[in-house]
């Protein structure tokens, strides 16, 4: 007797199989067909996955485009002026109904695991606060986990460091940092050495906003990995953007990469967002601003990509979807082979999953009953439809329902009922 069947899915390994789930758990998984269930959700034909896992956003800042005005320029240090705008006049109360909003839409398109940089240059730590209650109000069907991000600059904003500190004295769950915008490189670099300690000295994971510039000097991410390593953080820190790796030389690149690899460094590039504000002091050629996602790939290194935004001051659109994010990823890093695709499918899953450290995350006996029902029958295909979410299943409890994406056509000699995943 189980809670609920899945069955008759594709699962990711390409085997057809009925997912049993017990209470919280993934039970049993195999042909089912004689099993009892309390519910039952048919999969056949379509594709399961594990959750989708967003390893970079902002929910302190989600849903607010607009307010009080839209990012003209569409630069990045704008965006940040604006944020500081906003900042001023925004409530508690509104950060906690933006951000629960955004949760519905995220457990909507299954997104179960959510890392969320949250401001902490604001002495009154209002985001903070307001982000603390809304991770204890989704915990039964979102991990949201909290990076303590000081947006004006850990050392250039004069209270940051303090109301960083305080940040994680509060229960933050991460440090991070920003040191492409201190006020010089030396100043950059000393931000990453304290930040790195300090995540070594409290046990915590490191995610710091890295080199999100065009400059090709811009080198922080040496001294990450380089005291990722030396105070023995491997695996448990990560590098957001990256951009800057984008313009570097080759041969420092040839360098800088197995430095990374060695420190197990997580990169997270977010494509929605680079496509979008890097590369707007060019003329042309304009550089994409993407970091080297095939490159990093083939080291080893582990890759995800992130959203960081919907509706803000820095990005005018978005939807929660991370396939809209991993799609947006395969052109700008032209991951078009097969086997890339399906990376740019895992690396919005289970790459994501590894960067964020969620234990019990995947579809195995014992692991979390988490899943998403796509209406597709593979990973490539949700990419090319951005498939809609059919069942999202969040500790073993259907949280969400979409329909399929039917068009009823009405065309005299073609009537009928279609839907665009066969060809
Ligand atoms: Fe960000």
């Amino acid at each position: 007797m189980f809670d609920l069947i899945v069955k008759g899915g594709t699962l990711p390994d390409g085997k057809v199989a009925d997912v049993g789930i017990l209470g919280d758990r993934i039970a049993e998984i195999g042909a089912l067909d004689d099993a009892d269930a309390g519910q039952i959700i048919d999969a056949t034909g379509d594709f399961v996955s594990p959750p989708f896992v967003d390893p970079h956003f902002h929910m302190d800042a989600t849903l607010s485009y607009g307010q009080p005005r839209i990012n003209a320029s569409g630069t990045l240090l704008e965006g940040i002026g604006l944020w500081g705008e906003l900042k001023q006049v925004m409530t508690q109360d509104d950060v906690i109904e933006r951000a629960l909003t955004y949760c519905d839409w995220a457990a909507s398109m299954g997104v179960l695991a959510i890392r969320s940089h949250v401001d902490t240059c604001d002495d009154r730590l209002l985001g903070v606060e307001a982000m603390l209650d809304v991770r204890e109000k989704v915990k039964g069907y979102i991990d949201l986990q909290l990076v303590a991000f000081p947006q004006d600059g850990f050392y250039r904003d004069p209270t940051a460091r303090a109301n960083t500190i305080r940040a994680l004295d509060m229960g933050v769950d991460v440090v991070g940092g920003i040191p492409h915008f201190e006020r010089t490189m030396a100043e950059g670099d000393a931000s990453v050495k304290e930040l790195c300690a300090i995540a070594a000295q409290r046990g915590l994971q490191v995610d710091m906003h890295c080199d999100e510039t065009d400059d090709p000097n811009s080198r922080h991410i040496e001294t990450l990995a380089f005291e990722t390593q030396r105070l023995g953080l491997n695996g448990r820190v990560a590098g957001s953007h990256l951009t800057s790796m984008h313009s570097m030389d080759n041969y420092y690149v040839s360098k800088l990469l197995p430095l990374m690899a060695e420190a197990e460094i997580n990169a997270i590039p977010n494509p929605l967002i680079n496509i979008v504000l890097q590369g707007r002091h060019d003329t042309f050629p304009k550089r994409r601003g993407l970091t080297r996602v095939k490159e990093m790939l083939a080291m080893g290194i582990n890759v995800g990509w992130g959203q960081d935004c919907v509706l803000d001051p820095w990005y005018s659109l978005g939807t929660a979807d991370m396939l809209d994010v991993a799609f947006m990823g395969l052109h700008v890093a032209q991951m078009t082979s097969p086997e890339e695709m399906n990376t740019c499918f895992d690396m919005v899953t289970y790459n994501n999953a590894k960067t964020m450290g969620l234990s019990d995350y995947g579809l195995y006996v014992g692991a979390k009953a988490s899943l998403v029902v796509l209406d597709a029958s593979s990973k490539i295909e949700a990419l090319r439809l951005r498939a809609n979410r059919l069942f999202v299943v969040s500790n073993g409890k259907l949280i969400s329902k979409t329909g399929r994406a039917d068009a009823e056509l009405l065309l005299p000699q073609r009537a009928g009922t279609m839907n665009r995943r066969h060809h």
